[in-house]
């Protein structure tokens, strides 16, 4: 996507080779800059502090994490460090296993001479695939959403978090579909939950809406259930980081509120997911999804430009106030109307789930 008329991913190999570029999504609104992840622990960093995040993007990251381990050192002993310290950098998303088990498994078959232009070119696939499969939930969500009825002028549509191409690649997963709309020239307008305490939408959301010109209001994330009552919202659409065979999705804290007001007020519930992030392995999210629980100065403070410009965190709870600060949650599949892959649209089942995946079926 572009930014500043220019484009971009949000995660690439730098000119010499070796050193990845990311884009620094802590700084954004605010500011553009690029990082540089010149050792596996800085790819660690990087996923464990947000300065990438969303389920695509940290699977994206933890395979350039690998490249970087093996440039460094790529003998048996530094592939298993690197593998669990890149595992341990951020327990929901399931992308995260999915990209670091498929490198261990390409580079743990290969001599160690061949295996750093084996990482970086397998990192580079990934990206590649990463960007082609949410050009494809695009499309398969636009031919859903051209399928609703506006109830104003214009197709209203409510988000939560940042799961556009921030989160992934390239695209987006829950915003790729919403992109298509703008670009095919259906009116449509996002309402962007700002999503306490981390403010991804407010922050990321409204600000990759706003460089592609797709009208948008920033929400307070109490909001929803008001504007859906007032038949001010079309469908929501999230992404998610987690999704289990029997349709359970997992996705930022606040996601399952959106979920229940919709169905209280008849208003579809979307969800956009690329394959890596289907868990195959478990099928009850609530009971066996481990939830992140993040520094409770996530909540405690808030950062954001002052008058002068400069960035600044100011507290925002009482000195001595305890905060608990869970960054996920579980959306029961009942509430979820339909999953948009790269496959295609299915119920948030796991006969929906297996009619685009076939090749998952367990044998009889
Ligand atoms: O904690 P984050 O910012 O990494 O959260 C992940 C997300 O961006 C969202 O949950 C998103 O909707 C799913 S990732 C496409």
């Amino acid at each position: 996507m572009k930014v500043d008329g220019r484009p971009y991913r949000t995660i690439w190999l730098g000119p010499d080779g070796t050193t990845v570029q990311a884009i620094d999504q802590t700084l954004l609104p605010h500011r553009f800059a690029i990082r540089d992840l010149r050792r596996m622990e800085d790819a660690e960093h990087a996923i464990r502090t947000m300065i990438v995040r969303g389920a695509p993007l940290i699977g994206a990251t933890a395979a350039y994490g690998m490249a970087l381990a093996m440039a460094t050192d790529p003998s048996d002993p530094a592939l298993a460090r690197a593998y669990s310290v890149l595992l341990a950098a951020r327990p929901t998303a399931v992308n995260l296993r999915w990209a670091l088990d498929d490198l261990r498994a390409r580079l743990a078959a290969l001599p160690p001479s061949d295996r750093r232009d084996a990482a970086y070119r397998r990192a580079a696939e990934i990206c590649d695939e990463d960007a082609e499969i949410c050009r494809r939930i695009g499309e398969h969500g636009l031919a859903e959403i051209k399928r609703l009825k506006p109830r104003g002028e214009r197709l209203n549509a409510l988000t939560h978090c940042n799961a556009g191409w921030l989160a992934t690649v390239d695209w987006g997963t829950a915003l790729a579909p919403i992109y298509q709309a703008h670009d095919a020239g259906i009116p449509i307008h996002v309402w962007v939950d700002e999503t306490r305490p981390r403010n991804q939408g407010a922050s990321l959301t409204a600000w990759e809406l706003g460089e592609h010109g797709v009208p948008h209001t920033v929400i307070a994330d109490n909001a929803g259930g008001h504007l859906m009552q007032r038949d001010k919202v079309d469908f929501c659409i999230v992404g998610t980081d987690r999704t289990t065979r029997r349709g359970d999705v997992c996705n930022k804290i606040g996601t399952y509120l959106k979920a229940l007001a919709a169905r209280d007020n008849g208003v579809p519930f979307y969800v956009g997911l690329p394959y890596p992030t289907i868990d195959w392995t478990i099928e009850d999210g609530h009971r066996d999804i481990p939830i992140e629980e993040r520094d409770a100065r996530e909540l405690s403070r808030i950062s954001g430009r002052n008058e002068s410009g400069e960035m600044v965190s100011i507290d925002v709870l009482p000195e001595n106030s305890p905060a608990a600060n869970p960054a996920f949650d579980v959306t029961p599949a009942r509430l979820v109307t339909a999953l948009i892959t790269e496959r295609g649209v299915c119920s948030a089942d796991e006969a929906g789930l297996l009619s685009l995946y076939p090749e998952r079926a367990r044998a009889a």
